[in-house]
């Protein structure tokens, strides 16, 4: 956990299918809400396939590095862009898609809505109930491919154009795109990942108690 960091470049060192069937074989114990387990796992080994995934995380990578490069927190659902759709055109996207093109697989995680509970869904806020039943396995992926000394990254930049990666993909109309996460031998293994201490974001009985 203190040493899975994101991977976005890879060496040409293949990721067999015996090693990423043991990594699923792992990622699949994650937990969902009531068991359902409604996760599906599309594995894309085909370049012009992924090729087709990084040009439809193009529009969204545009979008968050505009922002990001605006100060903004891209792509926050509290805040409408500052950035005009001119400005967004005009940025290159490239860099937040490449790990797609240079991975040995890239996994398409996908999530049946239609056996969620979501509790959030009568509140008056953004869902995030849902995205538990897929995330834990997600992480998963990432631990085990850590273990198996390879790495990759859960990008959601495709997400945004998710009616046309349903259609590259046949995926059904009921799922959700959770992610799209480039898999390969990391070029450099950083193992030192910046985050805050315990103090900073644990508070005693109360959200404003003393820090824990
Ligand atoms: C929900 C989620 C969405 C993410 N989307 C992207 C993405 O689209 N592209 C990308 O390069 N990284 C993406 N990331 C990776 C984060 O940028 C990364 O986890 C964070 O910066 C911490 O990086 P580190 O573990 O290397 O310190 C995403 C991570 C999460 C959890």
């Amino acid at each position: 956990m203190r040493t899975t960091g994101s991977v976005r470049q890879f060496t040409d060192d293949p990721l067999p299918d015996d090693v990423l069937e043991r990594i699923l074989d792992n990622a699949r114990f994650a937990p969902t809400g009531g068991n359902r387990q409604g996760v599906h796992v599309v594995v894309v080994r085909d370049p012009a396939t992924r090729q087709e995934l990084a040009e439809l995380s193009l529009p969204g990578a545009k979008r968050y590095r505009a922002q990001a490069g605006n100060g903004e927190s891209p792509w926050n659902p509290l805040r409408p862009p500052g950035v005009d759709d001119a400005t967004v055109a005009a940025t290159d996207g490239s860099p937040m898609v490449r790990s797609l093109l240079g991975a040995q697989v890239v996994l398409v995680i996908c999530l049946d809505l239609s056996v969620v509970a979501a509790t959030d869904q009568d509140l008056d806020r953004i869902g995030v109930i849902s995205g538990a039943s897929v995330y834990p396995f997600v992480w998963n992926v990432l631990l085990a491919a850590r273990n198996e000394g390879f790495g990759g990254v859960p990008t959601t930049m495709a997400v945004a154009r998710e009616p046309a990666v349903r259609t590259l993909l046949g995926i059904p109309d009921a799922f959700a795109v959770a992610t799209v996460v480039p898999l390969g031998k990391p070029v450099h293994q950083v193992t030192k990942l910046k985050r805050k201490p315990v103090q900073d974001f644990v508070t005693r009985e109360r959200f404003d108690g003393p820090p824990f």
